[in-house]
């Protein structure tokens, strides 16, 4: 597969062949991605960077199997997601991936401990509240876990966004510009809890970022333009676009 950057050694826990979305946009097709490649390794750190309006949401949502291509083949944990339904695909990521959208998608009727407890009631290990409340207090909000997401700030939503991706112990996780809320302060905090999970729990990171500082400190750095995803290395090209 010549046209997979950097494609890793050890099996991958994530695998994108060929990977096509085109949206309908009035009367006309918008094609986002076009023939995407890419392999992650289990425990690889993988940022990816690209403008606004890129693709960026979109590819996540893909690669996690969220959202469904147009054309290509994903498979995540050795699993092609195009032989499993709904239900299949939500089978597979349970537990296993965690997700942090970019408009955080917190439940507005649920306070924020029963946000972070959302997968784990979804998963075998049900009803560890104490796992979601040592979470809140891991991203400083050990104090706000009775609040509903609008008695928070963003930066705050996007907390309780990370604690529930990585409540269930999960292989993998997404993370659509997970600091884009944070004062730098916070958003260091944040960096450095994600890598020392992927350091110490062997967890693998994707992540959508504009910050080089948390690029630079990913094991590979992919930017994506025209619908396609190119290495780059962001300390010599400083980015760019972003
Ligand atoms: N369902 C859809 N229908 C029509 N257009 C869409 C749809 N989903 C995404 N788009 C368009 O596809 C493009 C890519 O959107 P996406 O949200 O993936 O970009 P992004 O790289 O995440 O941008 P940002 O950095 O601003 O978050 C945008 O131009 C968007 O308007
Ligand atoms: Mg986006």
């Amino acid at each position: 597969m010549p046209q997979t950057p950097g494609v890793p050694h050890a099996s991958p826990v994530l695998l994108a062949e060929k990977l096509s979305k085109a949206v309908r946009s009035g009367e006309r097709s918008l094609t986002i991605l076009k023939d995407l490649s890419l392999s992650v390794a289990q425990g690889e750190s993988v940022a990816i960077l690209g403008k606004s309006g890129a693709g960026k949401s979109t590819l996540l949502g893909l690669l996690a199997g969220l959202d469904t291509p147009s054309d290509g083949e994903l498979s995540l944990f050795g699993h092609p997601l195009s032989r499993l339904d709904e239900d299949g695909r939500a089978a597979l990521r349970a537990g296993r991936v965690g997700f942090v959208f970019q408009n955080f998608q917190l439940l507005p009727t649920l306070s924020a401990l029963e946000n972070v407890l959302l997968p784990l009631e979804l998963s075998p290990r049900a009803g560890e509240s104490q796992t979601a409340r040592d979470w809140l207090e891991r991203v400083g909000l050990g104090e706000r876990i009775d609040h509903l997401p609008k008695q928070l700030s963003g930066g705050e939503q996007q907390r309780v966004a990370i604690a529930r991706a990585f409540v269930a112990d999960p292989e993998l996780v997404f993370a659509d510009e997970p600091t884009g809320n944070l004062d730098p302060d916070t958003g260091a905090q944040v960096i450095d809890l994600l890598f020392t999970l992927n350091r110490e729990a062997g967890t693998t990171l994707i992540l959508v970022t504009h910050d080089h500082a948390l690029a630079r400190r990913c094991d590979r750095c992919l930017r994506l333009a025209a619908g396609q995803l190119n290495a780059f290395d962001p300390a010599v090209e400083g980015g760019g676009d972003e």
